[in-house]
């Protein structure tokens, strides 16, 4: 038999950085087995599944972009994750051998966050494209108090807000950060080649937490000016190997090794 294997698929694949992730645990933990990056276009994600269902070897696929949607049409949806979250990124054999899709952005999200007592209070959310609704559905998880959302469509993110139950109001972005223990930029502004993002962070109490999803740069301007004011940050390399931690389980059936981050980010930023 080939040897066993993982893979992530999008439509462009070539910069993503899951195979180097998966690669460095699979070579740390000594498990003998692949994990690749594979072009699959939209046209091709239905005989892409298809096929994947029959091969033995195959232990499942993170999805990224533009297919974390249309893959839930060809994945068993047993977590009600088109509910919930309404995108799934990873798919993965059961014990059954079903083909089930989940998401772990959500847990990847909040996994750096478990230091925090969040509950009850107040925090502050940029976006609300799909990164934002697997933020906010683990910021409902937690509990947390009310959420102010800043997005360009403020319709938008008012209804988004509503769609987890989540007691906060909509603005657009520009208006002062409120009081508040957290902020979360769910957008791509400030990443590499899109405008930046530009808060003022005056009105946040020495506690609060500032985390950007951007990891490239790694220090954003938003962090930059987090850090500016003596405020914890948490940058996007957090969430990028969160959510990978929980696929490569599910694919491997074994925990990364997380003490060995700090090699794994000089990697992932060389
Ligand atoms: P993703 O899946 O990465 O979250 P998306 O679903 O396209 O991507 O969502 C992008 C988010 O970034 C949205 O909140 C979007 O704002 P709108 O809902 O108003 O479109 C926001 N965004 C993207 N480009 C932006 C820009 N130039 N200015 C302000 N907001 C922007």
């Amino acid at each position: 038999m080939a040897k066993p294997y993982a893979e992530v698929i999008g439509d462009p694949i070539s910069h993503s950085k899951s195979p180097k992730i998966h690669g460095f645990w699979l070579n740390a933990l000594g498990i003998e087995a692949e994990y690749r990056a594979t072009h699959v276009t939209p046209d091709a994600l239905p005989a892409y599944f298809a096929e994947r269902k029959h091969d033995p070897d195959w232990r499942g696929c993170n999805i990224t972009v533009p297919h974390k949607i249309a893959a839930l049409d060809h994945v068993e949806d047993r977590e009600d994750v088109r509910t919930a979250i309404g995108a799934t990124n990873t798919a993965f054999r059961d014990a059954d051998g079903a083909l089930v899709g989940t998401n772990t952005d959500a847990a990847g999200f909040a996994a750096p966050l478990k230091p925090y007592d969040l509950a009850g209070k107040p925090v502050t959310v940029i976006g609300a494209g799909g990164a934002a609704r697997a933020v906010l559905y683990a910021l409902a998880e937690i509990g947390v108090g009310p959420v102010t959302l800043f997005n360009r469509n403020v319709e938008k993110g008012a209804s988004l807000l509503s769609s987890f139950g989540l007691e906060g109001q909509a603005l657009p972005i520009g208006e002062a950060v409120p009081p508040g223990f957290l902020v979360v930029n769910a957008t791509s502004l400030g990443m590499t080649g899109q405008p930046p993002l530009d808060l003022d962070l005056s009105e946040l109490p020495p506690e609060a937490v500032v985390y950007d999803i951007v990891y490239a740069p790694l220090e954003t301007g938003l962090l930059a000016a987090a850090r500016a004011r003596g405020l914890a940050t948490i940058d996007g390399l957090e969430m990028l190997i969160g959510q990978a931690a929980v696929a490569f389980e599910r694919f491997f059936g074994a925990a990364p090794p997380r003490e060995r981050d700090a090699a794994l980010r000089k990697i992932l930023l060389g």
